[in-house]
């Protein structure tokens, strides 16, 4: 049987993610009380980074640890990926040695063609299209402080970058909306979606108007990993794109604030309302680590029907 992926949000089922954030939570209590949950002993995941990451890494390597298994980190500079091994190739290799994949790297292509030539599940950790760890961690936290998410209204203010459109798969899935306002020139571009109708999506011109009403206001950096050569003809066009108290009193008085981090404060958002009482970036992180773990036992055992496991 072919291995199953994590290569987009959409390749789960709302019912899949709904068993993850159940799962999900055990976890995270059972590792709140100290418990042991080593369900994947002996097991191995490679990770390979082709870019920076502090919370990915942290999170997948940890969680990884606690499920008693072993991560082993790998990057371009250090692999036969830095001198031009084809990707299918290391795939054959990898996936003959190591139960699980985690790639972070540039082109979604290249994740899809280590994918379709590995024997065991491969995980996007973000490619320049997609961020679904991220999102998966995201709608968990909202979750958790504010019950389904299933007809609220999500505001994106900023670059329609991976993480944008990771959260339009997400407003598919879960059925909620999707509220956009970018910069002319850095707003979504529907085909790049990856999905067949976008009625959950609606763009705003103005900033403002896009966070009105809200129950989540998220942004992310102005320049993602990759873009830093647009770097400031980014700052002159995003100037007006920042998260601030202003924009923050349209939402919804109980509105929660998001970013995946790492943050800019005084760019995309001010420090007021990051480390201010709407935000929850902490639990969003931590979150990270406690939804991937699911991830890695679902991709490796499927659903545990026996709830003392
Ligand atoms: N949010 C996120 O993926 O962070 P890192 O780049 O630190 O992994
Ligand atoms: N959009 C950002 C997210 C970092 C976690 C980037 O791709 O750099």
């Amino acid at each position: 049987m072919p291995a199953k992926h994590f290569l987009q949000l959409k390749d789960f089922t709302r019912g899949e993610f709904e068993y993850l954030f159940r799962r999900t939570r055990y976890i995270k209590e059972k590792f709140k009380r100290y418990q042991p949950h080593q369900t994947l002993t002996d097991r191995t995941l490679a990770m390979i980074f082709e870019k920076q990451s502090t919370r990915t890494r942290l999170s997948f390597e940890a969680g990884m640890h606690q499920l008693g298994g072993a991560a082993i980190y790998l990057n371009t500079r250090d692999t036969q990926l830095g001198r031009g091994e084809p990707v299918e190739d290391m795939a054959q290799v990898v996936s003959r040695m190591v139960d699980l994949v985690m790639i972070r790297t540039f082109e979604q292509a290249t994740v899809e063609r280590f994918a379709a030539h590995s024997r065991v599940p491969v995980i996007n950790g973000l490619t320049n299209q997609y961020h679904p760890c991220q999102i998966m961690a995201d709608i968990y936290t909202f979750i958790e402080h504010r019950g389904p998410i299933e007809g609220r209204t999500v505001a994106w203010i900023g670059d329609a970058n991976n993480v944008c459109y990771t959260w339009l798969q997400a407003a598919a899935i879960f059925d909620f909306k999707l509220q956009v306002s970018s910069p002319p020139g850095y707003g979504v571009e529907p085909e790049r979606a990856g999905i067949d109708e976008l009625s959950h999506y609606e763009h705003f011109p103005d900033p403002m108007d896009a966070a009105r009403g809200a129950d989540l206001v998220t942004t992310d950096v102005w320049t993602s990993m990759g873009f830093e050569a647009e770097d400031e003809a980014r700052r002159r066009a995003f100037e007006r794109w920042r998260v601030d108290a202003q924009m923050m009193r349209l939402a919804k008085p109980d509105a929660l604030f998001m970013h995946c981090l790492p943050a800019h404060r005084g760019e995309e958002v001010t420090a007021e309302v990051i480390d201010g009482p709407q935000s929850v970036v902490w639990d969003e992180a931590e979150n990270r680590l406690h939804t991937q773990k699911a991830l890695m036992e679902y991709l490796l055992l499927g659903e545990i029907k026996d709830e003392s496991k």
